[in-house]
């Protein structure tokens, strides 16, 4: 006897489907789950690289393009869906992040770099959310919706405020998200990433003499695995959460911090 994390029938939108990156491993899980990916990205060359990667596993796999800062293109995002494929399952808005030149001190940032930053990680989760969940409340039908937050959304976000004031935001909207809409059987979730190894950041992360034992990076599949789980039946009784994967990376900020034995017995 076995138990499988299991979505076969289910059709899951995948905002943010970068083959490196946590929502191309989002997606092939998904596919190794039985489900179809219904895969959307800014534009073609992001999203090719994951079809190829689903197909080859024998899943089924269909692209959107949206670009995601733009608020009136994310209102056609669920109407055009439910015109080409029908009805879905579930939503895993995995897009975000920082782009070159957003990195700096709050008093340096400028109002057009604070409003960009969250228009990516924030503003589109909700029009999405709100979309979907409409949808599904017109149909008499649940979903389950994931949400990718930061743990840069816990503490503080040095140098990345907006960013990470915006994966807050998500974190409470989620949670209001689960409040409200659990009497239509609508669940909502939070992941919440540590320092992961995706290709954009391990650019960063060489580039900057970052050593992988350091940093003690979360592999993308480790998100994607949480991902699948929360979009499937087993996580049932799971909403208005907010979950770290991340290694351990964020107990580390705690009081009384020691040595690792670790290193201590690798340097005998
Ligand atoms: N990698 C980490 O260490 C880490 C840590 C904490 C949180 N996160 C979060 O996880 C998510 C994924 O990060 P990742 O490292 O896999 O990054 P990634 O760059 O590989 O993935 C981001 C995806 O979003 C897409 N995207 C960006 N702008 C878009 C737009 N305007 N419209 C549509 N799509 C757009 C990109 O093309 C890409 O596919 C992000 O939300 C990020 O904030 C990542």
């Amino acid at each position: 006897m076995t138990l499988a994390i299991d979505l076969t029938g289910k059709v899951i939108l995948v905002c943010g489907v970068a083959r490196g990156g946590i929502g191309g491993s989002t997606a092939r899980q998904i596919a190794k789950a039985g489900g179809t990916v219904i895969a959307l990205d800014k534009d073609m060359a992001a999203i090719t690289p994951t079809i190829a990667d689903v197909e080859a596993l024998g899943g089924t796999i269909h692209a959107v393009v949206a670009d995601l800062y733009d608020a009136a293109a994310c209102e056609t995002v669920i109407p055009g869906i439910l015109e080409k494929f029908g009805d879905f399952d579930g939503v895993v808005n995995v897009a975000g992040g920082t782009r070159e030149g957003e990195w700096m001190p709050l008093d340096e940032t400028t109002t057009d770099s604070f409003r960009a930053s969250m228009a990516l990680n924030f503003d589109y989760v909700f029009f999405i959310c709100r979309d979907a969940a409409k949808a599904w409340i017109a149909r008499d039908r649940g979903g389950a919706l994931v949400n990718v937050s930061s743990m840069s959304s816990i503490a503080s976000a040095p140098w990345h405020g907006p960013y990470g004031a915006g994966k807050s935001a998500i974190n409470a909207l989620t949670r209001t998200m689960a409040n409200e809409w659990h009497e239509f059987g609508i669940r909502a979730n939070a992941v919440l990433p540590g320092a992961v190894a995706t290709e954009r950041v391990m650019s960063r992360a060489v580039a900057a003499n970052i050593a992988d034992g350091e940093t003690n990076f979360t592999q993308p599949d480790e998100l994607g695995n949480m991902i699948v789980f929360l979009l499937s039946d087993l996580a049932n009784g799971v909403s208005g959460q907010s979950i770290t994967v991340d290694r351990s990376l964020t107990t580390k900020f705690a009081g009384g911090a020691r040595a690792s034995r670790r290193q201590a017995t690798d340097a005998v």
